[in-house]
């Protein structure tokens, strides 16, 4: 058996416990990775870009990392927005753990770690970023999004990096459809940054 995907529930047993270097701005950090979690060998690309050219977290939260891994957002936001809430989210045990250690490493211990349905369900976000898991499925993954979407401040801003080769475009049609103002900040490499808006009601 071959190891399990890394936005599956439940990861390969077996571990291999490593580290990588989060560079991005004013930020330098050694974070901890293990098999079965995303980017394990170095931190995306993609992700990177998303923290190098999104704007700042707001300085008050509440903020959500969607789909956290092993925590690159969420450390980064952390030491951006010490004082914001916040709130990083995956479905895989494995990634939570690590995210939570590193959290904990790089200062963010007001951060929450936990699985998304345990988000209370009153909190509502004044950012959203996320590399999120394209390869769970079309469907799945804008249910997610719409979802998490729903839970924008009126002022609030959500940004996504998604790959033009994996369905950013049409993303991006999908979500302007669904009434979010949605702009393409930024584009690299096939790499697209979209900001997101709250619908208006
Ligand atoms: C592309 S990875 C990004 C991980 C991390 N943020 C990074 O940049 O390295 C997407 C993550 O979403 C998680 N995921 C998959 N389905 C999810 C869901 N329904 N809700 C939250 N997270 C999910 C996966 O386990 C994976 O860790």
């Amino acid at each position: 058996m071959g190891d399990s995907h890394y936005f599956s529930t439940v990861p390969a047993k077996r571990r291999r416990v490593g580290t990588v270097e989060l560079r991005v701005g004013d930020l330098d950090v050694e974070l901890s990775t293990d098999r079965g979690v995303f980017a394990a060998g170095e931190v995306d690309w993609g992700t990177r870009y998303l923290l190098a050219e999104a704007p700042r977290p707001p300085r008050t939260g509440p903020l959500l990392d969607l789909g956290c891994g092993y925590g690159p957002i969420a450390v980064a936001l952390s030491r951006w927005a010490p004082q914001a809430p916040l709130w990083a989210v995956d479905i895989n045990p494995r990634a939570l753990e690590l995210c939570r250690a590193n959290l904990d490493r790089h200062g963010g211990k007001a951060a929450t770690t936990c699985l998304p349905d345990e988000v209370p369900s009153e909190v509502c976000f004044a950012a959203i970023y996320s590399n999120p898991p394209i390869r769970i499925g079309k469907a799945a993954l804008y249910e997610m999004l719409a979802a998490w979407l729903e839970k924008l401040t009126e002022e609030g801003r959500a940004y996504f990096v998604v790959n033009k080769h994996l369905g950013s475009d049409s993303l991006a049609r999908w979500l302007k459809e669904q009434g979010h103002p949605t702009t393409r900040l930024r584009s690299r490499r096939g790499y697209r940054i979209l900001e997101v808006q709250a619908r208006s009601l």
